[in-house]
């Protein structure tokens, strides 16, 4: 049965427990409130719930700075909580995959304060440490500008230790098999508490062996094989969602040859693509991307693909004169980019708030091939607040209401302030207000998500481009069993025609639109005549009428 792997036709929502909703009202969302929020994630039609990182933790960094890596941070409930929230979850065929974080530690993780203590300890070489500042120190920083170097002096360990990241997150040495072994025995907590997956966080970095004397970038793959097999005996559904950001020709060692490591990868070479697309009108190097990330996927493995997310919107692997251009369009004041790379906005002010651009997008994520990863609040078109640092611009507090707080806490002071004001602000954009409208985002959100279900052909078929002759469009055909599905987008600002022809010569079969009664005949050579509107979109069944077939 197709449905046995479940994550090639999932939806994923991503949130943050800390954003969503606060039911005891100290101003921080907790799993009490998201349990509360089931229904309304049930019935938007998702299927699976990505949290982000809710261990203790000083929250330095968004909660990817865990102290412990076996708890709830007290401000989110208790470990009971935690369970019965899950429990609530199954109970609506909802899934939960929760952020492994393991590439590093908070700098006040008991591991850490005891490695530092002294060379003897248990713990020392579970860090990374070096005597001397090591040549490379000013190099390979992931939030340059920000982040000064990768090893930062200890006074108490009187050595320099790693860091990938903020100089608060320490990297664990992940080639000593100790550090494996907990990793091991983390995940087989959570898989024990109820998860059905993980999203691995920073993946190149935990499999990359890294050291004061090490040169050359190789890489672990052998530990993600062993990551998967563990998971896979606790429980045999489980799957890993890696966060790799690596050009498509190495993703095939991410998934593994023989699709024994990563069952899943976010698709960021066609996520940097299709922001350039946005603002260009040019969709060829999406194409490009679906062409070169198509045969490097294995048959059991999925992309992931994604719009926006809690992070900056990296275009760091788009050429200069791309980014460029992205930035003119979607960032033209220095202060909505960041680490030189990056946008740090949410999709729809990106997108002016605009309807039409805002269907496109999504009805992209909900067609291209892999399974879409939805981030909370994009279903009503949720705006960001760019007088916050950095990346936190975009994690406002979910908008449920126009009450005060947007809904979100009934404390005066939420603990991350939600947006107020403006065309974004919660009176304009709230959960309760679009619920009403049959008009709204929402509920077009909703219809379309219920459609991507209906076309599984998308998870887990064959796909191939369709020529459009036009850089404006992209036509894309799936194929799985007897079932054929051809969507088609225009990026442009205006409206294209053009001829497709979706089979073989002389095919006699229509395209039935399965949004709409707009369906299509083809002429004597089996060619199609099709007008879209400006960023318009079609999704089409080949042959027989609109329901797929068994
Ligand atoms: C990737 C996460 O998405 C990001 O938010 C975080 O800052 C880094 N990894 C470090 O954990």
């Amino acid at each position: 049965m197709f449905s046995d792997i479940w994550y090639k036709n999932a939806i994923i929502y991503s949130l943050s427990v800390g954003s969503f909703l606060d039911s005891n009202g100290d101003g921080v969302g907790d799993f009490h409130g998201l349990e509360e929020r089931l229904d309304y994630l049930q019935g938007l039609g998702v299927t699976t719930l990505w949290l982000m990182p809710f261990q203790r933790s000083p929250r330095r960094d968004h909660g990817y700075d865990i102290v412990d890596h076996y708890s709830i941070d007290r401000c989110y409930g208790t470990l009971g909580d935690f369970v019965a929230f899950t429990h609530a979850a199954r109970t609506r065929g909802l899934r939960i995959i929760i952020d492994l974080v393991i590439n590093h530690t908070s700098d006040r993780h008991p591991w850490f304060q005891s490695a530092r203590s002294s060379p003897d300890s248990p713990h020392r070489d579970w860090y990374l440490w070096s005597k001397e500042k090591p040549a490379n120190a000013d190099e390979g920083m992931v939030f340059p500008g920000v982040q000064e170097t990768t090893w930062t002096w200890d006074d108490k360990a009187e050595a320099y230790y790693f860091h990938r990241f903020y100089k608060f997150q320490p990297d664990l040495n992940t080639a000593n098999p100790a550090v494996q072994e907990e990793i091991l025995k983390i995940m087989g907590f959570w898989i024990q508490l109820g998860v059905s997956g993980f999203r691995m966080d920073a993946v190149p970095f935990i499999i990359m062996r890294e050291g004061a004397n090490v040169t050359g970038q190789e890489l672990q793959f052998d530990m993600l094989r062993n990551f998967r097999a563990f998971a896979q005996w606790r429980r045999g559904d489980l799957a890993l969602l890696a966060e790799a950001n690596v050009p498509p020709e190495e993703s095939t060692e991410f998934f593994g040859r023989d699709g024994d490591r990563m069952h899943m990868m976010f698709n960021f070479p066609v996520n940097q693509r299709l922001f350039y697309a946005f603002a260009t009108g040019d969709a060829r190097p999406v194409a490009e991307m679906l062409d070169a990330t198509r045969d490097v996927v294995p048959d059991t493995a999925q992309w992931g693909i994604f719009l926006r997310n809690h992070d900056e919107l990296d275009l760091g692997r788009l050429s200069e004169e791309q980014r460029d251009r992205v930035f003119a369009a979607f960032a033209p004041d220095p202060s909505m980019r960041l680490y030189g790379r990056g946008i740090r906005r949410r999709l729809a002010p990106m997108l002016g708030g605009d309807r039409r651009r805002l269907e496109l997008a999504y009805s992209l994520l909900f067609t291209l091939p892999g399974t879409p990863v939805l981030y909370y609040g994009d279903e009503i078109g949720m705006g960001d607040d760019l007088s916050l640092p950095e990346r936190d611009g975009c994690r406002t507090p979910m908008q449920w209401s126009a009450d005060p707080q947007g809904g979100f806490t009934t404390a005066d002071k939420p603990v991350h302030p939600v947006i107020r004001d403006g065309d974004f602000g919660f009176h304009a954009i709230n959960v309760a207000k679009q619920r009403r409208d049959p008009q709204s985002l929402l509920n077009w959100m909703e219809r379309i998500m219920r459609m991507r279900k209906e076309c599984p052909e998308i998870g887990l078929g064959t796909n191939r481009l369709l020529d459009t002759g036009d850089p404006a469009l992209l036509a894309l055909r799936y194929d799985w069993r007897d079932n054929a599905l051809v969507v088609v987008h225009n990026f442009a600002g205006e409206e294209k025609s053009l001829i497709l022809e979706p089979g073989e010569k002389d095919c006699t079969d229509q395209l039935v639109n399965i949004l709409s009664d707009n369906h299509s005949h083809p002429d004597e050579a089996g060619r199609h005549h099709l007008t879209l509107e400006p960023y318009g979109y079609r999704w089409f069944r080949l042959g027989r009428g609109d329901h797929l077939r068994e």
